[in-house]
Protein backbone atom coordinates (compact mmCIF):
# COMPACT_ATOMS: atom_id res chain seq x y z
CA UNK A 1 0.00 0.00 0.00
CA UNK A 2 1.20 3.42 -0.74
CA UNK A 3 0.16 6.22 1.43
CA UNK A 4 -0.03 9.97 0.88
CA UNK A 5 0.30 11.81 4.12
CA UNK A 6 0.31 15.84 3.78
CA UNK A 7 1.33 17.25 6.99
CA UNK A 8 3.68 14.55 8.13
CA UNK A 9 6.54 16.73 9.10
CA UNK A 10 4.12 18.41 12.49
CA UNK A 11 3.37 16.93 15.50
CA UNK A 12 0.67 14.37 14.92
CA UNK A 13 1.81 13.13 11.26
CA UNK A 14 5.16 12.61 12.36
CA UNK A 15 3.84 10.29 14.91
CA UNK A 16 1.71 8.80 12.92
CA UNK A 17 4.42 8.21 9.84
CA UNK A 18 7.04 6.67 12.34
CA UNK A 19 3.87 4.29 13.55
CA UNK A 20 2.72 3.05 9.96
CA UNK A 21 7.00 2.83 8.72
CA UNK A 22 7.02 -0.07 12.18
CA UNK A 23 3.48 -1.36 11.90
CA UNK A 24 3.84 -1.99 8.05
CA UNK A 25 7.22 -2.69 6.76
CA UNK A 26 5.82 -2.83 3.09
CA UNK A 27 3.74 0.40 3.27
CA UNK A 28 5.15 2.95 1.12
CA UNK A 29 4.83 6.03 2.65
CA UNK A 30 5.02 9.59 1.17
CA UNK A 31 5.21 12.42 3.41
CA UNK A 32 3.88 16.19 1.53
CA UNK A 33 4.84 18.93 4.37
CA UNK A 34 5.04 22.89 3.58
CA UNK A 35 7.53 22.77 6.34
CA UNK A 36 5.48 25.97 7.49
CA UNK A 37 6.85 27.50 11.14
CA UNK A 38 5.22 23.94 12.30
CA UNK A 39 6.94 21.95 9.96
CA UNK A 40 9.76 20.51 11.27
CA UNK A 41 12.35 17.22 9.83
CA UNK A 42 13.57 16.98 13.07
CA UNK A 43 10.62 14.75 13.85
CA UNK A 44 11.83 12.54 11.62
CA UNK A 45 15.71 11.96 11.96
CA UNK A 46 15.35 8.49 13.14
CA UNK A 47 13.16 7.60 9.83
CA UNK A 48 14.83 9.91 6.73
CA UNK A 49 17.04 6.67 5.67
CA UNK A 50 14.11 4.09 5.73
CA UNK A 51 13.83 3.11 1.80
CA UNK A 52 9.83 3.30 2.08
CA UNK A 53 9.57 6.58 3.20
CA UNK A 54 10.35 9.98 0.83
CA UNK A 55 9.60 13.42 2.09
CA UNK A 56 8.52 15.89 -0.70
CA UNK A 57 8.39 19.74 0.42
CA UNK A 58 5.30 21.38 -0.99
CA UNK A 59 1.97 23.10 -0.56
CA UNK A 60 -1.35 21.82 -0.26
CA UNK A 61 -2.98 24.43 -2.16
CA UNK A 62 -0.79 23.58 -5.07
CA UNK A 63 -2.59 21.71 -7.63
CA UNK A 64 0.50 20.73 -9.65
CA UNK A 65 2.70 19.46 -6.85
CA UNK A 66 -0.37 17.53 -5.41
CA UNK A 67 -1.15 15.96 -8.75
CA UNK A 68 2.48 14.74 -9.15
CA UNK A 69 2.63 13.20 -5.10
CA UNK A 70 -0.68 11.67 -5.81
CA UNK A 71 0.13 9.19 -9.01
CA UNK A 72 -0.30 5.85 -7.84
CA UNK A 73 -1.43 6.32 -3.89
CA UNK A 74 -3.67 4.02 -2.46
CA UNK A 75 -4.78 6.41 0.45
CA UNK A 76 -4.22 10.27 1.54
CA UNK A 77 -4.16 11.33 5.18
CA UNK A 78 -4.51 14.67 5.35
CA UNK A 79 -3.15 16.05 8.86
CA UNK A 80 -1.67 19.47 7.38
CA UNK A 81 -3.10 22.11 8.66
CA UNK A 82 -2.64 25.79 10.09
CA UNK A 83 -3.66 24.13 13.42
CA UNK A 84 -3.20 26.70 16.39
CA UNK A 85 -5.92 29.26 17.88
CA UNK A 86 -4.17 31.80 19.45
CA UNK A 87 -2.63 32.53 15.63
CA UNK A 88 -6.14 32.05 14.11
CA UNK A 89 -7.00 34.90 16.16
CA UNK A 90 -3.78 36.98 15.53
CA UNK A 91 -4.56 36.39 11.78
CA UNK A 92 -7.19 34.05 9.93
CA UNK A 93 -6.02 34.23 6.44
CA UNK A 94 -3.76 31.39 6.15
CA UNK A 95 -6.26 28.93 8.23
CA UNK A 96 -8.78 29.66 5.61
CA UNK A 97 -6.50 29.16 2.56
CA UNK A 98 -4.74 25.82 3.97
CA UNK A 99 -7.44 24.42 5.68
CA UNK A 100 -10.57 25.16 3.74
CA UNK A 101 -8.40 25.56 0.05
CA UNK A 102 -6.22 23.27 0.37
CA UNK A 103 -8.28 20.05 1.52
CA UNK A 104 -10.29 20.71 -1.56
CA UNK A 105 -7.16 20.85 -3.88
CA UNK A 106 -6.99 17.50 -2.24
CA UNK A 107 -10.03 16.34 -2.44
CA UNK A 108 -10.35 17.25 -6.16
CA UNK A 109 -6.49 15.49 -7.00
CA UNK A 110 -7.94 12.33 -5.02
CA UNK A 111 -11.11 12.41 -6.86
CA UNK A 112 -9.13 12.66 -10.68
CA UNK A 113 -6.89 9.99 -9.26
CA UNK A 114 -9.16 7.51 -8.44
CA UNK A 115 -7.42 7.19 -4.77
CA UNK A 116 -9.00 4.58 -3.17
CA UNK A 117 -9.50 6.34 0.54
CA UNK A 118 -9.24 9.51 1.79
CA UNK A 119 -8.65 10.33 5.81
CA UNK A 120 -9.10 13.89 6.92
CA UNK A 121 -7.69 14.59 10.05
CA UNK A 122 -10.08 16.69 11.92
CA UNK A 123 -10.79 17.79 15.41
CA UNK A 124 -13.47 18.15 18.13
CA UNK A 125 -13.36 21.80 18.36
CA UNK A 126 -15.71 21.77 14.96
CA UNK A 127 -18.72 21.37 17.46
CA UNK A 128 -17.72 24.13 19.81
CA UNK A 129 -18.13 24.09 23.46
CA UNK A 130 -20.57 21.70 25.76
CA UNK A 131 -21.23 22.76 29.78
CA UNK A 132 -22.39 19.09 29.98
CA UNK A 133 -22.81 15.80 28.17
CA UNK A 134 -20.87 14.76 25.26
CA UNK A 135 -20.80 15.51 21.30
CA UNK A 136 -21.71 12.96 18.95
CA UNK A 137 -21.04 12.59 15.20
CA UNK A 138 -23.96 13.25 14.09
CA UNK A 139 -24.25 16.76 16.22
CA UNK A 140 -24.56 20.03 14.60
CA UNK A 141 -21.29 22.04 14.33
CA UNK A 142 -21.05 25.21 15.73
CA UNK A 143 -17.04 26.41 15.85
CA UNK A 144 -16.01 29.22 17.63
CA UNK A 145 -12.79 30.36 16.15
CA UNK A 146 -11.07 31.08 12.45
CA UNK A 147 -9.42 28.16 13.05
CA UNK A 148 -12.16 25.48 13.98
CA UNK A 149 -14.48 27.47 11.80
CA UNK A 150 -11.85 26.71 8.78
CA UNK A 151 -11.41 22.70 9.80
CA UNK A 152 -15.57 22.36 9.99
CA UNK A 153 -14.96 24.19 6.27
CA UNK A 154 -12.58 21.26 5.53
CA UNK A 155 -15.10 18.51 6.72
CA UNK A 156 -18.07 20.06 4.92
CA UNK A 157 -15.78 19.69 1.78
CA UNK A 158 -14.85 15.97 2.66
CA UNK A 159 -17.96 14.80 3.21
CA UNK A 160 -19.71 16.81 -0.10
CA UNK A 161 -17.31 15.25 -1.64
CA UNK A 162 -18.39 11.37 -0.75
CA UNK A 163 -22.07 12.11 -1.32
CA UNK A 164 -21.69 13.85 -4.45
CA UNK A 165 -18.79 12.00 -6.37
CA UNK A 166 -18.89 8.51 -3.99
CA UNK A 167 -15.26 9.45 -2.99
CA UNK A 168 -14.33 7.10 -0.08
CA UNK A 169 -13.65 9.64 2.58
CA UNK A 170 -13.92 9.22 6.09
CA UNK A 171 -12.85 12.01 8.81
CA UNK A 172 -11.77 11.18 12.22
CA UNK A 173 -11.83 13.95 14.89
CA UNK A 174 -10.19 13.75 17.88
CA UNK A 175 -9.63 15.55 21.15
CA UNK A 176 -6.19 17.29 22.39
CA UNK A 177 -3.50 15.56 21.77
CA UNK A 178 -0.15 15.60 23.96
CA UNK A 179 3.23 13.77 23.86
CA UNK A 180 6.44 13.88 22.04
CA UNK A 181 7.46 16.53 18.86
CA UNK A 182 4.61 18.86 19.62
CA UNK A 183 5.61 22.81 18.69
CA UNK A 184 5.99 24.34 22.38
CA UNK A 185 3.11 26.99 21.24
CA UNK A 186 0.88 24.71 22.80
CA UNK A 187 -0.14 24.49 26.67
CA UNK A 188 1.83 20.92 27.23
CA UNK A 189 4.93 21.41 25.39
CA UNK A 190 4.54 25.67 26.01
CA UNK A 191 4.40 25.00 29.78
CA UNK A 192 6.88 21.75 30.34
CA UNK A 193 9.58 24.15 28.58
CA UNK A 194 9.16 27.51 30.18
CA UNK A 195 9.08 25.46 34.00
CA UNK A 196 12.57 23.99 32.70
CA UNK A 197 13.90 27.31 31.37
CA UNK A 198 12.26 28.68 34.73
CA UNK A 199 9.62 31.12 32.76
CA UNK A 200 6.36 32.22 34.03
CA UNK A 201 3.65 29.70 32.43
CA UNK A 202 1.05 32.07 31.12
CA UNK A 203 -2.58 30.79 32.11
CA UNK A 204 -5.63 31.71 30.19
CA UNK A 205 -8.23 33.59 32.33
CA UNK A 206 -9.10 31.78 35.66
CA UNK A 207 -7.73 28.39 34.31
CA UNK A 208 -11.20 26.39 35.14
CA UNK A 209 -11.28 25.51 30.41
CA UNK A 210 -11.83 21.85 30.35
CA UNK A 211 -9.93 19.87 27.52
CA UNK A 212 -9.95 15.82 26.63
CA UNK A 213 -6.39 15.00 26.62
CA UNK A 214 -5.23 11.94 24.50
CA UNK A 215 -1.67 10.75 24.35
CA UNK A 216 -0.07 11.51 20.56
CA UNK A 217 0.61 7.62 19.78
CA UNK A 218 -3.28 6.47 20.93
CA UNK A 219 -4.73 9.02 18.44
CA UNK A 220 -2.72 7.59 15.66
CA UNK A 221 -3.67 3.68 16.62
CA UNK A 222 -6.88 5.01 16.29
CA UNK A 223 -6.35 6.82 12.72
CA UNK A 224 -4.88 3.71 11.60
CA UNK A 225 -7.66 1.61 12.40
CA UNK A 226 -10.19 3.44 10.95
CA UNK A 227 -7.63 3.78 7.65
CA UNK A 228 -8.44 0.48 7.18
CA UNK A 229 -11.76 -0.51 9.11
CA UNK A 230 -13.82 2.82 8.72
CA UNK A 231 -16.71 2.80 6.74
CA UNK A 232 -16.54 5.28 4.13
CA UNK A 233 -18.80 8.37 4.50
CA UNK A 234 -18.58 8.15 8.45
CA UNK A 235 -17.04 10.33 10.74
CA UNK A 236 -15.59 9.06 13.76
CA UNK A 237 -14.61 10.62 17.38
CA UNK A 238 -11.66 10.18 18.97
CA UNK A 239 -10.90 10.97 22.70
CA UNK A 240 -8.63 10.30 25.57
CA UNK A 241 -11.44 9.85 27.94
CA UNK A 242 -9.01 12.11 30.12
CA UNK A 243 -11.59 15.49 30.73
CA UNK A 244 -9.13 17.80 32.76
CA UNK A 245 -9.22 21.92 33.46
CA UNK A 246 -6.00 23.66 32.59
CA UNK A 247 -5.05 24.54 36.44
CA UNK A 248 -5.18 20.96 37.10
CA UNK A 249 -2.83 20.30 34.05
CA UNK A 250 -0.45 22.94 34.93
CA UNK A 251 -0.12 22.22 38.40
CA UNK A 252 0.77 18.56 37.40
CA UNK A 253 3.44 19.79 35.22
CA UNK A 254 4.91 22.01 37.77
CA UNK A 255 4.70 19.28 40.74
CA UNK A 256 6.61 16.58 38.01
CA UNK A 257 9.34 19.07 37.42
CA UNK A 258 9.68 19.89 41.35
CA UNK A 259 9.00 23.80 39.95
CA UNK A 260 6.55 25.92 42.32
CA UNK A 261 3.27 27.39 41.81
CA UNK A 262 4.64 30.38 41.59
CA UNK A 263 5.59 30.23 38.22
CA UNK A 264 1.71 30.47 37.30
CA UNK A 265 0.94 33.74 35.16
CA UNK A 266 -2.54 34.73 35.19
CA UNK A 267 -3.24 36.41 31.88
CA UNK A 268 -5.86 37.93 29.66
CA UNK A 269 -8.30 34.96 28.82
CA UNK A 270 -7.97 33.94 24.71
CA UNK A 271 -10.77 35.72 22.77
CA UNK A 272 -14.35 33.48 22.43
CA UNK A 273 -12.28 30.45 24.47
CA UNK A 274 -14.31 27.36 24.30
CA UNK A 275 -14.86 26.38 27.60
CA UNK A 276 -14.95 22.56 27.71
CA UNK A 277 -14.26 19.96 24.86
CA UNK A 278 -16.06 16.76 24.82
CA UNK A 279 -17.04 14.09 22.72
CA UNK A 280 -18.67 10.77 22.85
CA UNK A 281 -16.38 7.84 21.17
CA UNK A 282 -18.07 4.66 21.48
CA UNK A 283 -18.24 4.49 17.32
CA UNK A 284 -14.43 4.06 17.10
CA UNK A 285 -14.42 1.87 19.89
CA UNK A 286 -16.78 -0.47 18.34
CA UNK A 287 -14.14 -0.57 15.54
CA UNK A 288 -12.12 -2.48 18.24
CA UNK A 289 -9.93 0.91 20.07
CA UNK A 290 -9.22 1.74 22.95
CA UNK A 291 -6.28 3.81 24.28
CA UNK A 292 -3.69 2.17 25.47
CA UNK A 293 -2.14 5.08 28.02
CA UNK A 294 -2.82 5.69 31.71
CA UNK A 295 -3.36 9.75 31.04
CA UNK A 296 -0.87 10.18 34.33
CA UNK A 297 1.78 8.43 33.34
CA UNK A 298 1.76 9.55 29.54
CA UNK A 299 1.91 12.80 31.15
CA UNK A 300 5.33 11.78 33.09
CA UNK A 301 7.01 10.38 29.94
CA UNK A 302 5.61 13.64 27.86
CA UNK A 303 7.53 15.88 30.38
CA UNK A 304 10.71 13.54 30.37
CA UNK A 305 10.98 13.81 27.17
CA UNK A 306 11.14 17.26 26.66
CA UNK A 307 13.42 17.34 29.66
CA UNK A 308 15.69 15.06 27.76
CA UNK A 309 15.32 16.55 24.31
CA UNK A 310 16.01 20.28 24.81
CA UNK A 311 17.89 19.70 21.67
CA UNK A 312 14.67 19.82 19.99
CA UNK A 313 13.08 22.44 21.52
CA UNK A 314 15.63 25.18 22.17
CA UNK A 315 16.83 25.39 18.19
CA UNK A 316 12.69 26.34 18.09
CA UNK A 317 12.11 28.25 20.97
CA UNK A 318 15.36 30.64 20.07
CA UNK A 319 13.79 31.41 16.45
CA UNK A 320 10.82 32.41 14.70
CA UNK A 321 8.79 31.43 18.17
CA UNK A 322 10.63 34.27 19.94
CA UNK A 323 8.87 37.04 17.59
CA UNK A 324 4.89 35.24 17.97
CA UNK A 325 5.47 34.84 22.11
CA UNK A 326 6.18 38.60 22.36
CA UNK A 327 3.25 39.41 20.18
CA UNK A 328 1.20 36.86 21.89
CA UNK A 329 2.08 37.27 25.90
CA UNK A 330 4.04 40.65 25.37
CA UNK A 331 7.10 39.27 26.65
P1 LIG B 1 1.04 20.93 13.47
O1 LIG B 1 0.76 22.39 13.41
O2 LIG B 1 2.04 20.40 14.44
O3 LIG B 1 1.48 20.40 12.03
C1 LIG B 1 0.89 20.83 10.86
C2 LIG B 1 1.79 20.41 9.70
O4 LIG B 1 1.14 20.78 8.47
C3 LIG B 1 3.16 21.09 9.69
O5 LIG B 1 4.16 20.15 9.44
C4 LIG B 1 3.06 22.11 8.58
O6 LIG B 1 4.30 22.39 7.97
C5 LIG B 1 2.10 21.41 7.63
N1 LIG B 1 1.39 22.35 6.75
C6 LIG B 1 0.73 23.48 7.11
N2 LIG B 1 0.22 24.08 6.02
C7 LIG B 1 0.55 23.31 4.96
C8 LIG B 1 0.27 23.40 3.58
N3 LIG B 1 -0.41 24.41 3.05
N4 LIG B 1 0.76 22.42 2.77
C9 LIG B 1 1.47 21.38 3.28
N5 LIG B 1 1.76 21.26 4.59
C10 LIG B 1 1.30 22.21 5.42
O7 LIG B 1 -0.37 20.25 13.69
P2 LIG B 1 -0.77 18.95 14.52
O8 LIG B 1 -1.01 19.33 15.92
O9 LIG B 1 0.15 17.85 14.19
O10 LIG B 1 -2.20 18.66 13.87
C11 LIG B 1 -2.30 17.85 12.71
C12 LIG B 1 -3.75 17.79 12.29
O11 LIG B 1 -4.55 17.29 13.36
C13 LIG B 1 -4.34 19.16 11.95
O12 LIG B 1 -5.19 19.00 10.85
C14 LIG B 1 -5.14 19.56 13.18
O13 LIG B 1 -6.23 20.37 12.84
C15 LIG B 1 -5.59 18.20 13.67
N6 LIG B 1 -5.81 18.08 15.12
C16 LIG B 1 -4.83 18.41 16.01
C17 LIG B 1 -5.04 18.20 17.37
C18 LIG B 1 -3.99 18.52 18.40
O14 LIG B 1 -4.28 18.43 19.59
N7 LIG B 1 -2.78 18.88 18.02
C19 LIG B 1 -6.27 17.67 17.81
C20 LIG B 1 -7.25 17.38 16.88
C21 LIG B 1 -7.00 17.56 15.53
O1 LIG C 1 -9.30 20.03 20.74
C1 LIG C 1 -8.42 19.75 19.69
C2 LIG C 1 -7.58 20.97 19.42
O2 LIG C 1 -6.66 21.08 20.49
C3 LIG C 1 -6.86 20.93 18.08
O3 LIG C 1 -7.79 20.93 17.05
C4 LIG C 1 -5.91 22.12 17.92
O4 LIG C 1 -5.14 21.99 16.74
C5 LIG C 1 -4.98 22.16 19.11
O5 LIG C 1 -4.18 23.32 19.04
C6 LIG C 1 -5.77 22.16 20.43
O6 LIG C 1 -6.49 23.41 20.61
P1 LIG C 1 -6.60 24.12 22.05
O7 LIG C 1 -6.85 25.54 21.84
O8 LIG C 1 -7.51 23.36 22.95
O9 LIG C 1 -5.08 23.83 22.56
P2 LIG C 1 -4.00 24.77 23.26
O10 LIG C 1 -2.86 23.88 23.62
O11 LIG C 1 -3.73 25.99 22.48
O12 LIG C 1 -4.74 25.21 24.59
C7 LIG C 1 -5.23 24.24 25.51
C8 LIG C 1 -5.92 25.00 26.64
O13 LIG C 1 -4.92 25.73 27.37
C9 LIG C 1 -6.93 26.05 26.16
O14 LIG C 1 -8.02 26.08 27.06
C10 LIG C 1 -6.16 27.35 26.23
C11 LIG C 1 -5.18 27.13 27.38
N1 LIG C 1 -3.89 27.84 27.25
C12 LIG C 1 -3.18 27.64 26.12
C13 LIG C 1 -1.97 28.30 25.92
C14 LIG C 1 -1.18 28.11 24.66
C15 LIG C 1 -3.42 28.65 28.27
O15 LIG C 1 -4.07 28.80 29.32
N2 LIG C 1 -2.24 29.30 28.08
C16 LIG C 1 -1.49 29.17 26.94
O16 LIG C 1 -0.43 29.83 26.84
Amino acid sequence: MKILVTGGAGFIGSNFIRLILSRYPDYEVVNLDKLTYAGNLDNLKDVEQNRHYRFVQGDICDMDVVDKVMDKVDAVVNFAAESHVDRSIGGPADFIQTDVFGTYVLLETARQHGVGRYLQISTDEVYGSIRAGSFKETDMLEPSSPYSASKAGGDMQVMAYHTTFGLPALITRSSNNFGPYQYPEKLFPLFITNALEDIPLPLYGDGSNVRDWIYVTDNCDAIDLVLHKGEVGQVYNIGGGNERDNHTITGMILKELGKPESLIQPVADRLGHDFRYSIDCSKVRALGWQPSHNFEDALQETVKWYADNRWWWEKIKGGEFLEYYKQQYGK
